[in-house]
């Protein structure tokens, strides 16, 4: 997602930024540690919002500095603003509000006249910046040196941070220094009564504090246990509350504040005898669920404060995950291979394994937290990890089912255990579908999970901002969502009835392919049947002219269309990236238009499982490419937002998989480049990063189908071992020319056997196979025979786009 705040990443929307690889003449060697290529910094800057800090795949525990910069979303960027804090819980990527950042501790060099209360304790006004050149990131790491001296470096387990702070010990600096915890989060959002208990003996700090999610509704608590070690010996300890402290206080309920001035600083202190050179030790165990399993965690986690051990053990963890993927660089320039490599890293930061800390039901099932969102997720992420990590996704799947089992819904949105808002609509269908077509099983209830995407298709919850899908009277008798829908069954912002008439259909699609798996015939000849919704919002005399009136030529556009029939009257450019009124409001305001973070031009390709009627609705295959040109060409739609992803490869329905590799290389690497500012809007927990893996793989999912589509790779060669069958899967190609001259697959063969389809199924993955792609330096005829397109629901209109779909009955895996 862009951010619902308008001052968030869509307000990055008509900023694009060009990057020239010009001085990264460096190439790669042929390794197999793919560690080395993570830049955990890419990101960290122009909205990417990306999580840069230290932490385990999946990890709960994610430690890093929290800056008082704007889009601090992931807690730390590279854009100049202040460390308030080191915290352990975050998002990455994300829009909405700044997640998380709960509980940070702070490093003081000795206070003042070695007065505790010439210590400055609220964040406001203890906030530092940092050395620049100080920062260093890496798999399980993060560390930075403060302007005052003060070095911190972190690395986390699980459930864990452990913290390591040297402070400088010139003079009076080598007395003394203090660590305070502080009871707040990155938004402020702490409520009532947060509590702090402290060992005068040991200085354990215990408590715990409620907050708000980022992006949804509700509250949930976090819980904390810290304990620190240092050679240097403990002074004394105790209580702050404002700018005063008091070592023979030890404990605190903490109110949320009087005066509206967001929560009253407060939290606990530390002061150590000395400033050991080896420098004082700080580990933050967290839990969702008491301060009991919060200290449980840190002591079984790092029970020893080892520091290098801890670090050790999570860049195991992201070597074993990175290892089921190769590539032979030879040739290719280095910023490449890290712009490969680190997107796959940010696949895996979130969603987060909260398994065993789900405090809202118990189950044996796992829980994963921080779908942040699916809306988001679904085109590529997992879809990526389906490939990657596919036991991941298994659980993720069942965690989904479970939350549907206790919940009630799907969720298409979830952070900190609380129920995020929905953005189109009940795509956790596609993700559930996505995983059903590829043939994940792993203890899913696949039985239970189709009761779920039914739920969502013939029930209308009564908060729909939040779970399932509105209006769906209207949905099953007008066969569309009405612009300014009457609905008294449920609720939510009645906006974006185009985007959401064209979801839900491709949802019932989705619901379909899932229907056809398990035998109910019935089922499937109604959801494919509503499906073809989208059809029932095409206004074939809507015309589309430029904003200084130049018609673009192009008519017959999806529009809003009230519930007696009428159309209604949206600019098709409107929310598109060239829309010159930035005050235009385009998300999920009261306000907003009828398509959702983008134009009716973007979401005229949004079809994505019928795209052979789409073409012949817009006239063929000629006319659709020519369309689609003018979307991009004109910058129309913006590659920083998710909508845009599948628009890059939609030419290979058309019969031109040569102009889906133009596009590829169109946008990566200029507007995909490894540098802190190298993302052209959030990460949204890893959905650019996954964008940028698939396809520099030279493979592109279309999510709830078996289909990939196939363009050249970026290496000439990656191999893949699937975990679940260890069986590899290939790409290799012939001519390969690192300066992309020859991005055009004259022939392919797979197993050797000539393959002259454009497209491969998910078997490719699981069974293992070599896909030979012999490139040249112009278009062939490769991909664009009748029977060689990618599967399509629909007819196609003129005999160039055939028939793709083999019958449903015939099996959920096509081709
Ligand atoms: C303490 O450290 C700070 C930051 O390095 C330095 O500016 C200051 O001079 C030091 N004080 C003494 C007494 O050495
Ligand atoms: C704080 O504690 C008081 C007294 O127990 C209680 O009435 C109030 O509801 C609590 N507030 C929150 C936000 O937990
Ligand atoms: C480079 O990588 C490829 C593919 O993994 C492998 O076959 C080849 O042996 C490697 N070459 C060197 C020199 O390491
Ligand atoms: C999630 O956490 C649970 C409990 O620690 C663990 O058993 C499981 O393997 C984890 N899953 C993944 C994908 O890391
Ligand atoms: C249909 O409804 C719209 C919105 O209320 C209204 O503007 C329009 O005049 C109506 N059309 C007809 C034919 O009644
Ligand atoms: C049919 O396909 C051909 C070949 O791509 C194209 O030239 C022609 O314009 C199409 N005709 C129609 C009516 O779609
Ligand atoms: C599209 O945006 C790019 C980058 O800002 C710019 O160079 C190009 O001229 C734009 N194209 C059009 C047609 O405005
Ligand atoms: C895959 O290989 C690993 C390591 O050799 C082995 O433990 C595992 O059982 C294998 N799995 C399958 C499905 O063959
Ligand atoms: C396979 O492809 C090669 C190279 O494009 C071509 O020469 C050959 O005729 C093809 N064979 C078959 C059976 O189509």
């Amino acid at each position: 997602m862009a951010s619902l705040q308008t001052s968030s990443s869509w307000g990055f929307r008509n900023a694009i930024y060009w990057f020239l690889l010009a001085t990264a003449a460096v190439r790669a060697q042929n390794s197999t540690d793919n560690l080395k290529y993570v830049d955990q910094l890419i990101g960290s800057a122009n909205g990417g919002n990306v999580f840069p800090g230290a932490t385990l795949p999946y990890g709960m525990a994610k430690a890093v500095a929290d800056v008082d910069s704007g889009s601090n979303q992931g807690g730390f960027t590279t854009e100049g603003g202040r460390v308030t804090g080191f915290s352990s819980m975050h998002d990455s990527g994300t829009g909405g509000s700044p997640s998380l950042g709960t509980f940070p501790f702070f490093p003081s060099l000795p206070c003042a006249g070695d007065d505790v209360n010439r210590c400055v304790f609220p964040k406001v006004r203890r906030a530092l910046h940092y050395k620049e050149e100080s920062v260093k990131a890496s798999p399980g790491y993060f560390s930075l040196a403060l302007e005052n001296g003060i070095e911190a470096e972190m690395t986390t387990s699980a459930h864990t941070s452990l913290f390591r702070f040297k402070f400088p010990t010139g003079g009076s600096n080598g007395t003394s220094p203090l660590i305070l915890l502080d009871l707040t989060d990155l938004s402020n959002s702490r409520q009532d009564n947060a509590t702090i208990e402290l060992d005068g003996d040991t200085g354990r700090m215990k408590g715990s504090a409620r907050f708000n999610p980022s992006f949804g509704v509700g509250t949930w608590v976090g819980y904390f246990c810290a304990d620190f070690s240092s050679t240097g010996g403990m002074r004394d300890n105790g209580i702050w509350v404002n700018s005063r402290a008091d070592a023979s206080v030890k404990s605190m309920k903490i109110n949320r504040g009087i005066n509206g001035g967001g929560p009253l600083p407060g939290g606990g202190f530390v002061r150590f005898t000395s400033s050991p050179s080896d420098g004082v030790l700080a580990r933050m165990g967290i839990s969702l669920i008491s301060v009991d399993q919060a200290c449980a965690s840190a002591e079984a986690e790092i029970p020893d404060f080892d520091f290098a051990g801890t670090h050790k053990v999570a860049e195991e963890a992201w070597r074993a995950k990175l290892s089921p993927i190769s590539i032979d660089s030879t040739g290719v320039e280095t910023s490449l291979v890290t712009n490969f490599y680190s997107g796959i890293y940010r696949t895996m930061v979130n969603p987060q394994n909260y398994t065993g800390e789900n405090p809202k039901w118990t189950s044996s099932e796992p829980y994963f937290d921080s779908f942040y969102c699916l809306w988001d997720s679904f085109r590529s992420q997992l879809p990526f990890l389906t490939i990657l990590d596919p036991v991941a996704v298994q659980e993720m799947v069942r965690s989904l089912i479970d939350t549907y089992d206790h919940e009630g819904w799907l969720p298409d949105c979830r952070m900190s255990t609380c129920k995020g808002y929905t953005q189109g609509g009940s795509n956790a269908d596609v993700v559930l579908a996505d995983a059903y077509v590829k043939g994940l099983k792993g203890g899913i209830d696949w039985d239970k999970g189709y009761e779920a995407v039914v739920k969502d298709a013939e029930v209308e919850p009564y908060l729909w901002s939040v779970e399932g899908r509105g209006g769906l009277d209207s949905w099953k008798s007008l066969g569309y969502i009405p612009t300014e829908d009457f609905d008294y069954k449920g609720f939510g912002t009645v906006t974006r009835s185009v985007s959401r008439t064209l979801e839900y259909a491709y949802n019932d699609f989705c619901i379909a392919q899932m229907a056809d798996g398990l035998g109910k015939t019935a089922d499937k000849e109604k959801y494919i049947d509503r499906s073809g919704n989208w059809k029932n919002l095409f206004y074939k005399d809507q015309q589309s002219f430029l904003f200084d009136g130049t018609d673009t030529g192009f008519k017959g556009f999806f529009q809003g269309r009230y519930a007696n029939g009428t159309w209604h009257t949206q600019n098709p450019l409107w929310c598109s990236t060239i829309d010159p009124d930035n005050s235009r409001v385009c998300s999920l305001q009261n306000n907003g238009q009828e398509t959702f973070e983008s134009s009716l031009w973007e979401y005229g390709f949004y079809v994505p499982h019928d795209q052979a009627s789409l073409i012949t609705l817009y006239g063929g295959p000629e006319a659709f490419v020519s369309r689609l040109n003018y979307l991009h060409d004109r910058n129309i739609t913006y590659i920083g937002n998710e909508p845009s992803f599948l628009t890059v490869y939609q030419y290979h329905w058309a019969g031109r998989p040569a102009l889906s590799a133009e596009r590829v290389h169109f946008y990566i690497p200029r507007y995909f480049s490894p540098t802190n500012a190298g993302l052209p809007g959030n990460d949204d927990s890893g959905a650019m990063g996954s964008f940028v893996a698939f396809s520099m793989m030279g493979i592109f999912p279309t999510p709830g189908t078996n289909t990939y589509l196939i363009t050249p790779p970026f290496f000439p060669t990656i191999t893949i071992t699937s975990p679940l069958t260890n069986k590899t899967a290939t790409i290799r190609a012939v001519n390969f020319d690192p300066t992309y001259k020859n991005i055009y697959i004259q022939s392919a063969s797979l197993d050797g056997k000539n393959y002259t389809k454009s497209w491969i199924g998910h078997e490719f993955f699981r069974e293992g196979g070599e896909l030979l792609l012999t490139l040249g330096s112009q278009e062939s005829s490769w991909g664009k025979g009748a029977g060689d397109l990618p599967p399509s629901l629909g007819e196609g209109g003129n005999g160039t786009v055939g028939k793709r779909w083999e019958g449903l009955g015939s099996g959920m895996l096509w081709g």
